[in-house]
């Protein structure tokens, strides 16, 4: 089904390997590109994942050939910008992008620091795994997991899929090939376009430049989303004074 995937890029996609299943495509395209087996830009893709990871040590549980899940291997062969969490940014951003464009109209955004929602369900869960020598960024594995045709029922309110806000089913090899085309874009855009990702980034995230629910200690908080900053910190504004926020110092609270 996926060998007719062929992407106009010059090397994201240009080698995929299929699994019906595998442990995690995460893990696999790790271990081949530590192994020197792997070109830049190969797709790791997967019907299955028994050991499907998640960010913080979560796991990713997805339906058999339903949905996407794969890792692509980015071999920073230019320099990329100095700016730690510059890669997730820009493949987060792209994976807002492309979904925005298969759901118009649809209330699409970032949930800090790398989901996306849609309609406040969780649509798409990012992990991007990074490799340094020193400061110098060598190689990033990028893992997405999107829901396309799953149909998520009543009881998992949290989580939905393409064809659930679209209404119909939805064609993944199709789907697979234009988010490959969008990362490579954006991907090598990335030296002169930095700055123009980041904002786009920070206005696409939930509750920027308004009031969000917050829990920081376990206290409810009101406050504005300012921007994910270079370090990849949460910038909240709270009555007046900006603060920023690493992970599990504060949790965004959706209201239905
Ligand atoms: C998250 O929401 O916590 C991130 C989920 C990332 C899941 C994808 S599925 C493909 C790739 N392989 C993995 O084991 N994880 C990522």
């Amino acid at each position: 089904m996926f060998a007719k995937v062929k992407p106009n890029t010059q090397f994201i996609g240009q080698n995929i390997i299929y699994f019906n299943q595998v442990d995690s495509t995460n893990k696999f395209a790790f271990e081949l590109n530590k192994q020197n087996l792997a070109e830049n830009g190969t797709v790791v893709l997967a019907e299955y994942q028994t050991e499907g990871r998640g960010q913080f040590n979560r796991e990713w549980i997805s339906k058999p050939y339903q949905n996407l899940m794969f890792s692509i291997i980015l071999k920073h062969v230019t320099k990329v910008p100095s700016s730690p969490f510059i890669v997730n940014k820009m493949l987060t951003l792209t994976m807002c992008q492309c979904i925005q464009d298969y759901l118009p109209g649809q209330e699409v955004h970032i949930k800090w620091p790398n989901d996306i929602f849609v309609n406040k369900r969780k649509i798409c869960g990012i992990l991007v795994e990074n490799n340094y020598s020193g400061q110098q960024l060598n190689y990033s594995i990028l893992g997405i997991g999107l829901n396309v045709n799953q149909d998520f029922s009543r009881h998992q309110l949290n989580a939905t899929s393409l064809k659930n806000e679209a209404g119909h089913f939805k064609d993944r090899p199709e789907i697979l090939k234009y988010i490959l085309e969008r990362i490579e874009a954006n991907y090598l855009s990335l030296p002169r376009a930095m700055h123009d990702i980041e904002d786009q980034y920070n206005q696409n995230l939930m509750g920027y430049n308004r009031i969000a629910s917050f829990l920081i200690q376990d206290k409810s908080v009101e406050a504005t989303v300012v921007a994910c900053d270079r370090e990849g910190r949460l910038v909240l504004n709270i009555q007046g004074e900006n603060r920023a926020f690493l992970h599990g110092e504060v949790k965004q609270v959706i209201d239905e």
